[in-house]
């Protein structure tokens, strides 16, 4: 490619609100390269430490781009826009992304889009897929992460509203919290969705606190989870290695019934046809195996991502880009990151 195209944007896009740094190139929908490096620094501390967060970023987000543009066969000068992570996220993180976005919009003269992670994975729907497969407006999707847990009512690429969360951890979070109880390495998820395939789903019980309107809460499931295997090893030590696989599919069954029961109330609630799952937990076979039974039980039209764009990519944040890119909807040069930035 020798010239930037006027009528095809082609977008950097740049992810660094957690552990993974992530650049893409995208021209229109078309994913041309979408590099994750993932830090492996933390799995050691069972959970993501912020200050390593950031000095990773900061040695892997150069090498990074540069391997997401030479797999693309895209230079700089093609380049419509610059995108990158706004928020939610890691402060220190975020401003990492944020900083080499800015510098690069400034140094190419070209524009710069500050982007919405959490609409970013609901937008990952509409990368351009083989099947020409998208969601139809308005559509409800849950979006479920290791920080985030969200019904969210989507009428356009730029009106989101939450229609219930989480009060307290992410569903993401109470999986990796009890992978940790249960002696398993971070991110503990796709280990229990692993150990839970060959287990018995109602071998043991565990509970879900009722809870206002769509919104869900899961501290009490960890700590019931964890007062339980106190209690089991007392009496028997090896408990939880001979029980896993069952301790694992009973508790992601608790999980996957409390989300996918709230999620379909509220779309009857709200007579949606399209229905939809984000977010690095919608990896998880379980939810996608209750998501897809749903929907054929109630005649409603199915969306998951492919497993590439379900945990965070930087694919993401370009497609929102692109978006925002044919809305003119582009950022200054005095825009800051922001942790907690709501939809
Ligand atoms: O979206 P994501 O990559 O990062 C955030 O924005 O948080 O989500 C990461 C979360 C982690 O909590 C991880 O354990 C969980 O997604 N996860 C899974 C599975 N794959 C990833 N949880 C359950 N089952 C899986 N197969
Ligand atoms: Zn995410």
């Amino acid at each position: 490619m020798n010239e930037r195209l006027v009528n095809v944007p082609v977008i950097l896009a740049i992810e660094s609100s957690c552990d993974e740094t992530s650049a893409a190139i995208l021209s229109g929908r078309k994913v041309l390269s979408n590099i994750i490096a993932s830090q492996k620094i933390h799995e050691k501390y069972g959970g993501v430490v912020p200050e390593l967060a950031s000095r990773a970023h900061q040695a892997n987000i150069v090498p990074v781009v540069d391997q997401a543009l030479n797999e693309a066969g895209v230079s700089l000068r093609n380049l419509s826009a610059v995108a990158f992570t706004q928020g939610p996220g890691l402060m220190g993180a975020l401003l990492v992304g944020s900083s080499f976005a800015k510098s690069l919009s400034q140094s190419l003269s070209i524009p710069l889009i500050a982007v919405n992670h959490m609409e970013a994975h609901i937008m990952a729907h509409f990368i351009h897929n083989a099947q020409e497969n998208y969601p139809d407006y308005p559509f409800l999707c849950l979006t479920v992460s290791g920080g985030h847990t969200q019904i969210v009512h989507v009428r356009s690429s730029d009106d989101f509203s939450i229609v219930g969360e989480t009060i307290d951890d992410a569903a993401g979070e109470a999986f990796d919290k009890a992978a940790k109880i249960l002696g398993l390495p971070y991110p503990g998820g796709p280990l229990i969705d692993k150990n839970a395939a060959s287990g018995d789903p109602n071998k043991f019980h565990f509970t879900t606190p009722r809870i206002g309107g769509y919104n869900f809460s899961f501290s009490g499931l960890k700590t019931n989870l964890l007062y339980f295997l106190r209690e089991k090893k007392a009496a028997d030590a090896g408990f939880i290695e001979r029980e896993l696989n069952n301790i694992c599919a009973s508790y992601q069954f608790t999980i996957t019934e409390y989300l996918i029961n709230r999620f379909f109330a509220a779309a009857e609630e709200l007579n949606i046809r399209d229905v939809a799952l984000a977010g690095g937990v919608s990896a998880n076979s379980e939810l996608r195996r209750k998501f897809q039974a749903f929907c054929v039980a109630k005649n409603l039209r199915p969306f998951t991502p492919s497993f590439e764009y379900c945990t965070d990519n930087a694919a993401m944040i370009g497609i929102s880009a692109h978006y925002k890119f044919l809305k003119g909807n582009f950022a200054d040069l005095r825009v800051v990151p922001s942790a907690n930035i709501r939809m």
